[in-house]
């Protein structure tokens, strides 16, 4: 009488712990009809425990994989154990991948009676995977990209020391601005500005690839907005992007490394011409203030668009590492990430406001620093 008590607590206490397993637990008989399961197949499937008591097994997988799953049975059956990645399906329709480890039992003659299956929803366990797979790709490309730049530097230097000579050259030739060769000078020094744009971008990307930690300055944010204005050129041409840069030179210092804060300003102003794309007023309006970060006199720059704007129900997920609502191929997701990344690593803050239908504000403050020795920066 005693042990009948015991055995029965120690059913009910077998059955809590399967209740609260954190995975899937089930059994089928011969025909794949389901005879067990626990409370955690209610929370993955969306079915009652009862409903799944009259379900066949084949009915909680995608069609799409029936054959394999019959075939996986059978094997199941023969074998004793079975391990398999598969695709449940949920009652509402929902793909679930899986992983599950199957046990046969048989009967003293040997004969197969039912299976016992452990089913672990690996959902998060593939988004990380595949976020890990995109990871790889770009890690690869930053490879590629940091030994082109490395590559491109060396012509690079040849076309920088022509340029020179040649402006030496024309220097001394005193050619009159109206003859037909009067322009040279200017022209060779738009080749000197673009060949200094390229070696910059040259060694943005190699510190990017490597991650590296850059030697930190004072840096005017005038400067740091007018490189990022002249790298991402190309992009607001192209969107027919209008820009009102409010910023003066020699009046707002902050200390930073100037790659990386420029390449802040280089996303949110790619992002800005994104979001104005298909827009009837494009407008980039770039400003700064004085403002206060916990006690700190600092700098308030507001990147500010006339596009979409963002909806309030992803305004949050923006700053996150791979979320992008651009199309496969057009966006990695990464650019707020770096963003927030570089802004927080200069003790600064990133947020952004928006209203749909009317455009975006992004606000980076930096805390101030004192001018440089000798008043202002040299661009
Ligand atoms: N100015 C903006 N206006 C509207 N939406 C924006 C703006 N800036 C960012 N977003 C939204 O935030 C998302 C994430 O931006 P983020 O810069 O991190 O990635 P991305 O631009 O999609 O891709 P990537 O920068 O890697 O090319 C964008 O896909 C877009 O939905
Ligand atoms: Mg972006």
């Amino acid at each position: 009488m005693r042990i009948e008590k015991m055995d029965i607590r120690n059913a009910e206490i077998f059955q809590v712990l399967l209740d609260n397993f954190p995975d899937m637990i089930h059994s089928v008989d011969d025909d794949g009809n389901i005879v067990y399961t626990n409370k955690t197949a209610e929370k993955l499937l969306g079915y009652t425990r009862e409903a799944l008591l009259s379900m066949n097994i084949k009915q909680l997988y995608a069609d799409e994989i029936l054959e394999s799953v019959e075939r996986g049975f059978a094997d199941l059956k023969k074998q004793g154990d079975y391990s398999i990645e598969s695709l449940m399906k949920a009652k509402d329709g929902t793909p679930i991948p899986v992983e599950i480890r199957s046990f046969s039992i048989y009967d003293d003659k040997g004969e197969f009676v039912r299976t016992f299956s452990i089913v672990r929803d690996i959902r998060q366990v593939k988004e990380l995977q595949q976020s890990l797979v995109h990871a790889g790709r770009l890690a690869a490309i930053g490879e590629l990209a940091s030994g082109v730049a490395h590559d491109i530097n060396n012509p690079l230097t040849v076309v920088m020391l022509s340029n020179d000579m040649i402006m030496k050259a024309v220097g001394k030739a005193e050619i009159a601005p109206d003859a037909p060769l009067g322009r040279l000078e200017s022209w060779a020094k738009d080749i000197l500005r673009a060949a200094r744009s390229i070696r910059k971008l040259c060694d943005h990307l190699r510190n990017f690839s490597r991650g590296m930690a850059e030697k930190r300055e004072i840096i005017d944010l005038y400067d740091s907005v007018g490189d990022a204005l002249f790298i991402a050129n190309n992009r607001i041409v192209s969107a027919h992007v209008e820009v009102d840069s409010k910023l003066e030179k020699g009046s707002c210092f902050i200390y930073a490394c100037p790659n990386h804060v420029e390449q802040v300003f280089v996303n949110l102003i790619t992002n800005a011409c994104d979001a104005m794309l298909d827009r009837p007023t494009r407008k980039l309006t770039i400003s700064v203030e004085e403002c206060e970060m916990d006690e700190a006199d600092s700098w308030k720059c507001d990147v500010a668009d006339t596009g979409g704007g963002i909806p309030e129900d992803i305004i949050n997920d923006i700053f996150s590492s791979f979320f992008t609502t651009k199309e496969k191929g057009k966006g990695t997701g990464l650019g707020l990430s770096i963003c927030r990344g570089i802004v927080s690593e200069h003790n600064g803050s990133i947020e952004a406001k928006s209203k749909v239908g009317k455009g975006t504000v992004f606000s980076v403050i930096f805390p101030k620093s004192e001018p440089p020795e000798g008043g202002e920066q040299g661009s």
